[in-house]
């Protein structure tokens, strides 16, 4: 079955749960999950029921897809997003954002928890991706290319949307949060970084380092969508405070949660 066909045979499922014009992608990464609960008018798919789709396996991680409206936008969110770590590949990981474009989405907002590797920064922090840096080892574009789907060539000059990034930023300064700014370095996981390459992504250019985020984005932006990416900055990368570990990333996501999900939803609401 080509991916065309699988994309057609889960449209049409989601179609047929009442799932009907999509503004807005969302992918909901560790902490922020609890933003789905603010739709209004859902409708809830759990992922292993829709054609198709992978089955989420990390702990956490609901697993489902929430349609509705959210700050006056139509939005499909991924309650749980699924990670290259996890085994699946890369077209795996994509697939949901194929599903979106497919529903029509002109736009994907992604959130997700991450090290900060800036010196600058506090566990606690929030930071716009300003671009990012593919350090996972592959690509969900490598294979043939669909090229009604997209170029072969994609341009990632400009993937995370400018004008979308002012937006961010007029919002949280007018709430009084200090936003930081940075670029994303993607690493496979499911190791946390060493030291040393934590040192080599800060010479690279990055402020944070984390296990997700970067395919989602590659694939839409072949797609053709206007990406907003918000980071949640759970710990400092490793070397730079005593050990890292998976309690102190939750505990941070829960602490900041209420910031991020109004941050989220206030500028959604702006797009
Ligand atoms: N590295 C990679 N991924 C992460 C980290 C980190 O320090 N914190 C949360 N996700």
């Amino acid at each position: 079955m080509t991916l065309q066909e699988k994309l057609t045979e889960t449209i049409q499922y989601i179609h047929n749960q009442g799932v009907q014009e999509v503004e807005f992608g969302l992918i909901l990464g560790s902490g922020l999950g609890e933003l789905a609960e603010e739709i209004e008018d859902k409708v809830v798919i759990p992922y292993a029921n829709i054609p198709h789709f992978p089955v989420s396996t990390v702990v956490g991680h609901a697993g489902q897809l929430v349609y509705g409206t959210l700050a006056g936008k139509k939005v499909l969110a991924m309650q749980g997003r699924f990670h290259y770590y996890e085994g699946h590949n890369m077209q795996v990981v994509t697939y949901p954002v194929r599903v979106m474009a497919g529903l029509k989405a002109h736009s994907l907002v992604v959130t997700n928890a991450c090290g900060g590797v800036n010196e600058s920064f506090t566990p606690g922090d929030l930071m716009l991706i300003t671009d990012h840096i593919n350090f996972m080892g592959a690509n969900p574009l490598i294979g043939k290319n669909e090229d009604e789907m997209g170029p072969r060539f994609p341009d990632m000059s400009k993937a995370y949307d400018e004008s979308y990034r002012n937006v961010a930023k007029e919002v949280a300064a007018s709430k009084g949060l200090h936003l930081k700014e940075g670029v994303y370095m993607g690493f496979s996981g499911p190791t946390y970084e060493t030291p040393v390459e934590v040192r080599f992504a800060r010479i690279a250019g990055a402020d944070a380092v984390g296990m997700s985020t970067v395919p989602e984005v590659i694939v839409a932006v072949h797609s053709g969508l206007r990406v907003l990416g918000i980071s949640c900055i759970t710990n400092l990368a490793a070397g730079m405070q005593a050990n890292l570990n998976h309690e102190e990333v939750v505990e941070t996501t829960e602490r900041v949660k209420a910031e991020f999900k109004s941050l989220v939803k206030e500028t959604l609401a702006k797009l």
